[in-house]
């Protein structure tokens, strides 16, 4: 690839997602182009970059853009951040939100949807505890593809295979030849829009709980800090973040502070912070 070709799509994708592309990654670059140039029945990338500078043709750029995403996910991913969930978090806000008894959940940047998913498992365990109570999982990514995957609910044996546990898998899917989609109450309790991170985040709402997880590390830090002081303008002032193993808002932002004791969750710093002590009262 020219070296003028790289720098063009590296600016656009920078633009666009927030993507930061070195040029060790140029590489990547033709591998995962060269489908997008076959779609649009181009010889190769040279006629790609050509088609780019003179014809900004959108959905041309959603296509450049959508190929260069990395949707890597699992269910319950790194696994500690779920049990932490479960055994801390969620015990708190059923605490602090006993009055309202409603919780907004947001995994932001949702790829193909597991995130969620694993959320709306866990919630449906606790069933007995949540009856009566509203609480809204919404999954968004860039990605309109991954977003319409998720809708679907349906994975494969090799994904189900990651990170499940079988009973899991036995209670909340159901086999359709070889594949596997959620039940319909969990979908139900999930709801997946597209939406880029640095696009205004006002119309999605206010969240209580955010997972932002495996997306910052694609990022430069300017746009880490804008991203994350755009999602902590639409937390609630007691609301926790979670992010990646590999991620932190230390050197990045002084909006948000970690919390002690509990790996890779944060809270507001203009907040009253997280009461895990609202563990205790909800017993
Ligand atoms: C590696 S996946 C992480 C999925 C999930 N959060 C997890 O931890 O398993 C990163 C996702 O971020 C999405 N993404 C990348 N840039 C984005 C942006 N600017 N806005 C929203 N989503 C973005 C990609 O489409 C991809 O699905």
């Amino acid at each position: 690839m020219r070296v003028e070709d790289f720098d063009m799509f590296a600016t656009l994708l920078k633009q666009r997602s927030g993507l930061v592309l070195t040029k060790d990654k140029a590489y990547l670059l033709e591998s995962r182009l060269m489908p997008v140039a076959r779609k649009w029945n181009m010889k190769g990338l040279d006629e790609l970059a050509t088609t780019v500078r003179t014809r900004k043709d959108e959905a041309l750029l959603r296509d450049i853009t959508e190929a260069m995403t990395t949707n890597e996910s699992s269910f319950f991913r790194d696994t500690k951040p779920f049990d932490q969930f479960r055994q801390v978090v969620l015990p708190a806000f059923l605490s602090a939100r006993a009055a309202k008894r409603q919780i907004r959940i947001w995994s932001a940047a949702c790829s193909s949807g597991q995130e969620a998913y694993s959320l709306a498992m866990l919630l449906q365990d606790e069933a007995t505890r949540t009856a009566g109570w509203r609480i809204d999982i919404v999954g968004t990514d860039i990605s309109a593809e991954m977003v319409e995957r998720a809708k679907s609910g349906i994975y494969t044996q090799f994904e189900v295979q990651r990170g499940l546990p079988i009973q899991m898998l036995v209670k909340h899917f159901k086999q359709m030849g070889d594949k596997w989609q959620i039940n319909p109450n969990l979908r139900q309790m999930v709801s997946f829009r597209e939406w880029n991170l640095l696009q205004d985040l006002g119309g999605l709402g206010q969240f209580d709980i955010v997972f932002c997880r495996n997306v910052l590390i694609y990022f430069d830090q300017p746009t880490k800090g804008r991203v994350l002081e755009a999602i902590a303008r639409i937390m609630a002032p007691d609301g926790v973040l979670y992010l990646g193993g590999a991620e932190t808002v230390l050197g990045i932002t002084d909006r948000f502070k970690p919390v002690d004791g509990q790996r890779g969750l944060y809270t507001l710093s203009s907040g009253p912070g997280f009461n895990a002590g609202s563990l205790k009262a909800a017993g």
